[in-house]
């Protein structure tokens, strides 16, 4: 081949080359290119060199030199088209992937705790410091902590089958019938059983009571109880503890009211309503715990004396937050959870 042949073979592949490399939209075109000039197997440029070996003899260096160029010519081409799609620098392209920084970042979504667990944790904090350490019972109870040590005899009301989630497969154990407790209550004699006095506890957990669903009932919802004991413990006390709770939770100073009541654990009892928005809300029975009760667990009547009380979670959380409907706790609807 002639030499001028030869090189105007090379420069019409460098032009041809060019313009495929710059003209690439998208990745795939510039490895379509790459393998029309560049490919190892039917690539131009290998072609090329195959006409190198029929130029003659004396112009094979200068044809070589320039064929060296174009080489580098080409893949020089080829490496600045990958880079500019490789940076997105061409913007023209749709297909290759775009790394914009000033695009808001996707917020991933965070969970939070249920507004109950998180009402339970600010109580058990608010009665840490008063003292106050955790006690944790069982939610399926026998008939002797439910009721009997808690002084509530075999014909009282709220032992009726109605008025409790007994458990049919239970009833033939051994130790008699169990039940699902209906109060925390329970952890009171579990905890005394348990420790001599004295005893300054909380127990926060589910109870469970067959009641029909409505804006205010529920067949599980959760209690705190708490239970001093010590000597000469008084019905001031009572108050104290109650209202240094109720200031804390609400944030304010709270004046705390007792009405007389009946709890058969306790003697007297109350009721204790806190003031808000100038209204008396009831929050929690409580009272002096019953010697009864005290001596069915062994303590000396003549040494210790008790308080008691017990608070519904679900009522607290909802007058803080203004929730009217019991029912929304335990849809499990994120809109609503996610408020708090
Ligand atoms: N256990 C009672 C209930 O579920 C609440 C209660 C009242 C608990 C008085 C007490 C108490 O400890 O002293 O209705």
């Amino acid at each position: 081949m002639a030499l001028a042949d030869f090189l105007q073979e090379l420069d019409e592949l460098a032009a041809a080359a060019q313009a495929a490399f710059e003209g690439a939209k998208d990745a795939a075109e510039v490895e379509a290119a790459r393998i029309a000039f560049l490919g190892a197997k039917s690539g131009k440029l290998k072609a090329a060199q195959k006409g190198l070996g029929s130029v003659d003899k004396a112009d094979r260096r200068t044809a070589g030199m320039r064929f060296n160029e174009v080489k580098q010519l080409v893949e020089a081409a080829f490496k600045s088209a990958e880079e500019r799609i490789a940076g997105g620098g061409g913007g023209t392209t749709q297909s290759a992937e775009i790394f914009d920084p000033t695009l808001p970042g996707k917020q991933p979504r965070i969970g939070k705790l249920h507004p109950i667990t998180q009402t339970i944790e600010e109580l058990k904090d608010i009665m840490g410091r008063l003292g106050f350490s955790v006690a944790d019972g069982p939610e399926i109870e026998d008939e002797l902590h439910n009721f009997e040590s808690l002084n509530i005899p075999a014909d009282h009301p709220a032992r009726d089958p109605l008025e409790n989630f007994y458990l049919a497969t239970a009833a033939k154990s051994q130790g008699g019938p169990l039940l699902l407790r209906s109060q925390t209550s329970t952890v009171q004699i579990r905890v005394m059983e348990q420790t001599p006095p004295p005893i300054r506890i909380i127990s926060l957990g589910r109870v469970y009571r067959p009641d029909t669903a409505d804006a205010t009932h529920y067949p599980m919802f959760h209690q705190m109880e708490g239970l001093l004991v010590d000597t000469k413990v008084t019905m001031a006390d009572l108050k104290s503890v109650l209202r240094l709770f109720a200031t804390s939770y609400l944030g304010h100073d709270v004046h705390i009211r007792f009405r007389p009541s009946f709890f058969p654990f306790t003697e007297p009892s109350v009721e204790a309503d806190m003031s808000w928005n100038d209204n008396w809300i009831e929050f929690g029975g409580a009272g002096m715990v019953d010697p009864h009760v005290l001596s069915a667990v062994g303590y000396d009547l003549e040494e210790v004396t008790g308080f008691a009380f017990g608070l519904g979670v679900e009522r607290l959380c909802m007058r803080r937050h203004g929730i009217t409907d019991i029912r929304e706790f335990y849809k499990n609807d994120v809109r609503f959870l996610h408020q708090f």
